[in-house]
């Protein structure tokens, strides 16, 4: 992830943007089973829910734009009384940087600040969430709800119906 070049344009035909969407998934490459590599096109102002990430590995390269990163420590699926979810840290990635992520660090929403579409690869090794789905969270209670599939706006280049 590092070494890709982002200003080779190559990535340009899968940044489907959709600005009625926080942000569209668009699927690159299923590495024979074992991976699933995506482009992720993010709407000003917008961004994702707070999830987790289906105990896969999430590497992400920013390709276009800043995006910013709230940390949250993941939430006790116990008993404890609702309460508002705690932040860890929050960092804004600049174009060309890669990012690490994984269960084992917490959850996190990644969000678009700027006034235009920020554009990032996502690599999820192995494909968990394509397969099972992923769970969101409230941040003021911590409830955890499952989403059964993350699709796919687009596949190799091609819009998808919804
Ligand atoms: C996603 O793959 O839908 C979420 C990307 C992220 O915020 O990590």
């Amino acid at each position: 992830m590092q070494e890709y070049d982002a200003s080779d344009s190559g990535w340009q035909k899968y940044a489907m943007g959709d600005e009625s969407r926080g942000y569209t998934r668009n699927l690159v490459d299923e590495g024979n089973g074992k991976s699933n590599l995506l482009v992720l096109v993010w709407t000003p102002g917008k961004g994702s829910p707070i999830h987790d990430h289906g105990n896969a590995h999430c590497l992400m390269k920013i390709l276009r734009g800043d995006l910013t990163e709230t940390r949250y420590d993941f939430p006790g699926g116990g008993d404890e009384q609702p309460a508002a979810m705690k932040v860890v840290s929050e960092k804004t990635y600049t174009e060309d940087s890669v990012a690490y992520m994984a269960d084992e660090l917490g959850v996190h929403r990644i969000w678009n600040k700027g006034s235009d579409f920020a554009v990032s690869l996502h690599l999820y090794t192995p494909p968990n969430v394509a397969r099972g789905g992923c769970n969101v969270f409230d941040p003021n209670t911590g409830k955890k709800s499952h989403v059964k599939k993350c699709g796919y706006y687009s596949a190799f280049g091609k819009l998808l119906k919804d």
